[in-house]
């Protein structure tokens, strides 16, 4: 076990590297603002959490310019990337003006933002915010759900998006 290491010996650097071997999906999270503007922005901290009721998670940088947005007691939406949509993935990690610009989306009963051409998409009503360090815990509890069985995720592992995948045996 030569590369394990405490973790007051780990950098902030070692660390990332270590934590970003755990392979992900890509979603971009969306909500609409105070003024009704679409807000949303990448992320891969997306987590299934319950069945009854069926909650989901993502993890919001304190930093974020969507803060308040996303912690407002609105509803949100989480959309699985297709491994067709690396640039939506780019320009939502990205600080253009409009990251919707280029984006076909549509909205469902809570008028939040739901992207098109995703693998799947949830629209969540807000159920719970909890304190994570820098980051916000965002709870939702998924209303609505689209799946598509023939598009292919994107993937990120290591810093850097994946699309081929080869299925091994369960
Ligand atoms: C693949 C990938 C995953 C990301 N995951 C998250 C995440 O889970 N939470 C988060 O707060 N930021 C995440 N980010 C970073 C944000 O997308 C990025 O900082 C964005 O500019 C934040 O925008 P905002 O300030 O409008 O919130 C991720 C970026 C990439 C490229």
């Amino acid at each position: 076990m030569e590369h394990k290491k405490r973790l007051s010996e780990t950098t902030t650097t070692e660390l990332r590297r270590a934590l970003g071997a755990f392979a992900t999906g890509v979603t971009v999270v969306t909500t609409i603002d105070a003024q009704g503007q679409p807000v949303g922005l990448t992320a891969n901290s997306f987590t299934s959490v319950s069945m009854e009721p069926p909650l989901v998670l993502f993890c919001l940088k304190n930093g974020s310019a969507s803060l308040k947005a996303f912690t407002n007691d609105t509803a949100f939406a989480i959309n699985v990337l297709s491994h067709e949509q690396r640039q939506i993935s780019q320009r939502f990690a990205s600080k253009v003006d409009d990251r919707f610009a280029m984006t076909p989306w549509e909205t469902w009963s809570l008028g939040v933002p739901i992207l098109q051409d995703t693998v799947a998409s949830f629209e969540c009503e807000s159920y719970a915010v909890y304190e994570g360090g820098d980051h916000q815990i965002i709870v939702g509890r998924i209303r609505q759900s689209y799946f598509n069985p023939q598009r292919q995720p994107l993937m990120y592992v290591k810093g850097g998006y994946h699309t081929h995948q080869e299925e091994v045996a369960a």
